[in-house]
């Protein structure tokens, strides 16, 4: 899929595949140095960072396992309440691993912090965070990222594994969506970026 397959519903991209790719390499390279003669388990967020997850895994020269969790965050549509619940959960005991979560974006961060707790809890070797984009308003949340690809502006984007109502994930750029998209979806425009805490019951769910 390329940017004529989505037509005008495509505002701008904002990171075009060779970029992604460059920087995940170099990511790869950090990763694999940093990591030299350990085991390391990659755990990927399903399903925003299955295009990173397997790009980064195939850039890197060590050998990796791959595990998955999906996690849901509940607020309002498209902002995150901090609410989080685990709809797959890891099929490794990650007790004494080292274990790397792989994410395609930290927003509010409310849900990585989320994680990081429960994974911690686990009582893993060691436990970071790789992030394909991240968000100014991460900073607030004190999320720890150790290996950050691109830091970007507060708006929505879609394409390379980010979904906007579960589509355009497999764009192999990052860009933005025209207004029109977000028509007549309650959404007056793009939606909303920075989530602040929502104290509403639980409305549908934005997965991960
Ligand atoms: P957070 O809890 O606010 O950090 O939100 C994290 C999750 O919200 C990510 O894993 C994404 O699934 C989703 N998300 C946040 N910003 C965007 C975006 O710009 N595009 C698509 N999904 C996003
Ligand atoms: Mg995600």
């Amino acid at each position: 899929m390329d940017a004529t397959d989505v037509g005008a519903d495509l505002q701008k991209v904002l990171i075009p595949a060779d970029r992604l790719q460059a920087r995940v390499a170099e990511l790869a390279a950090e990763i694999d140095a940093d990591y030299a003669g350990s085991d390391l388990l990659l755990v990927g967020v399903l399903k925003g960072a299955v295009m990173i997850m397997a790009d980064l895994a195939r850039c890197m020269r060590l050998p990796v396992e791959m595990d998955w969790m999906a996690v849901s965050s509940y607020g309002s549509g498209t902002r995150s309440s901090g609410v989080v619940r685990i709809l797959k959960d890891l099929d490794t005991d990650i007790s004494g691993r080292h274990v790397l979560i792989v994410e395609d974006i930290v927003d509010s961060g409310l849900t990585l912090s989320w994680l990081v707790g429960n994974l911690r809890s686990r009582q893993p070797a060691s436990l970071r965070l790789c992030v394909l984009l991240r968000k100014p308003g991460a900073a607030r949340m004190d999320v720890d990222v150790a290996y950050t690809g691109f830091e970007i502006a507060n708006e929505f984007v879609v394409g390379y594994g980010l979904d906007y109502a579960e589509r355009y994930r497999n764009l192999p750029f990052v860009g933005t969506l025209a207004p029109h998209v977000y028509a007549g979806t309650g959404e007056a425009e793009a939606p909303e970026p920075a989530p602040e805490p929502v104290e509403e019951g639980r409305e549908p769910g934005r997965e991960a």
